[in-house]
């Protein structure tokens, strides 16, 4: 098992692995506050706890584990780029440790589970949704094969869990409370996303907005929810602050949800690292499908058509519905309902009493969000 260490070779702007924030500016100014510098911040404080807490598991799952967070390649060959992650997730506990008041240092233990339970949720969730192809390389299960690959899984859940009951102070007990609720929302809302691709595309038990919502929310919102609510809680923060940034990363977690739908019809698979028509392929219930489909025009028959074909779409078809969902305006409600809940975030975050710096910081993070291509 390798740690990186080679980040100053990735460009300036990337979120992935990159680490710009060590570099010094020119002439004594202060480096513009971007997103990529404030994920790399956050990285490159975890970095030491996540390495440590990795070091513990089974050579085996710990190589997968490895794998997985990008740090080295399949069977534990040296990487020659960054695979990483972006990072939001434990960025967001220790942002939200700082936002309190406390050091970023405080929100480790929280910042490692929230790490280590999103790595196990998306080494599960591409064995679920059969993707072959997560941060431009393979995924997990396509590398060492599904049976290693849902132990791998099972390490770093059990890891995140075994490393947060450890953390120090008076609010271990709170925390793992936090997280086992979270983990179980996060089942609740894969269970949903899975049976939903069962439902009709029209008619009554057609699925609606806010299933949609409940379901994102579940599966995404909860654990980013979590991930700032432990960066307060082990800040030591009262109750209703920490109540406030858990309804926060609620609300980003939609949005970042309906982002990601985005992504996975109209992004960059060279940028993003994940197949593009994935899920219109799979007959995943995304929001921009569900919004070209309200719609209900006189397009909305063709995209029904293609997406109930009993055939696999191929590239021809699924740019095809892709165009669709566009042209039904199902790209710009997309674009609205995530700019929606990013104001619902905004608000819950100003809703308390929070640091500057963090604010601000929270705040660049959000507007990256949005317009993201990874
Ligand atoms: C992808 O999350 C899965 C979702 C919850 C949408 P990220 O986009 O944060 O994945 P990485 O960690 O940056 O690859
Ligand atoms: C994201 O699932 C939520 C979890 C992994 C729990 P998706 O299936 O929507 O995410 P990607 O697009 O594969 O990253
Ligand atoms: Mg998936
Ligand atoms: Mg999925």
């Amino acid at each position: 098992m390798t740690t990186p260490t080679s980040v100053e070779a990735q460009p300036a702007e990337s979120v992935r692995g990159a680490a710009p924030a060590r570099r010094a500016a020119p002439c004594g100014t202060a480096a513009p506050v971007t997103a990529p510098r404030v994920l790399a911040r956050c990285r490159d404080l975890v970095r030491p706890s996540l390495s440590s807490a990795l070091a513990r598991l089974h050579p085996w799952p710990g190589e997968m584990a490895a794998y997985a967070l990008g740090w080295c390649g399949a069977h534990g060959a040296p990487t020659d780029g960054s695979f990483e992650g972006k990072g939001l997730r434990q960025a967001l506990a220790v942002l939200c440790a700082e936002a309190v008041e406390a050091p970023g240092e405080t929100a480790a233990a929280g910042a490692v589970a929230v790490e280590l339970i999103h790595t196990f949720s998306l080494l599960h969730d591409d064995i679920m949704d059969g993707d072959g192809t997560r941060r431009q390389r393979e995924t997990v299960w396509k590398a060492y094969g599904t049976g290693p690959a849902v132990l791998a899984g099972d390490a770093l859940l059990a890891l995140a869990v075994q490393t947060l009951t450890e953390t120090p102070g008076p609010h271990a007990a709170a925390a793992v409370g936090r997280l086992s609720g979270t983990m179980s929302a996060l089942v609740r809302g894969q269970a949903e996303d899975l049976l939903f691709a069962a439902r009709p595309w029209t008619g009554p038990e057609a699925v609606r907005a806010d299933e949609y919502r409940t379901m994102a929310e579940l599966k995404t919102g909860t654990l980013l929810g979590c991930s700032a609510a432990l960066g307060a809680l082990l800040g030591g923060a009262p109750p209703p602050t920490v109540a406030a940034l858990d309804r926060a990363g609620r609300h980003l977690g939609v949005a970042f949800q309906a982002v990601d739908d985005l992504l996975g019809i109209w992004g960059d698979p060279a940028v993003t690292g994940k197949p593009v028509y994935s899920d219109l392929r799979q007959r995943k219930k995304t929001y921009p499908v569900l919004a070209a489909l309200a719609a209900d025009g006189p397009r909305t028959e063709e995209l029904v058509a293609l997406l109930d074909s009993p055939v696999t779409l191929d590239d021809a078809g699924a740019a095809r519905a892709a165009a669709l969902v566009e042209s039904c305006g199902g790209r710009a409600a997309t674009l609205a309902e995530a700019g929606h809940h990013l104001d619902a975030a905004r608000a819950c975050l100003r809703s308390v009493s929070l640091g500057p710096r963090a604010a601000h910081e929270m705040e660049v993070l959000l507007g990256f969000l949005l317009h993201r291509r990874m």
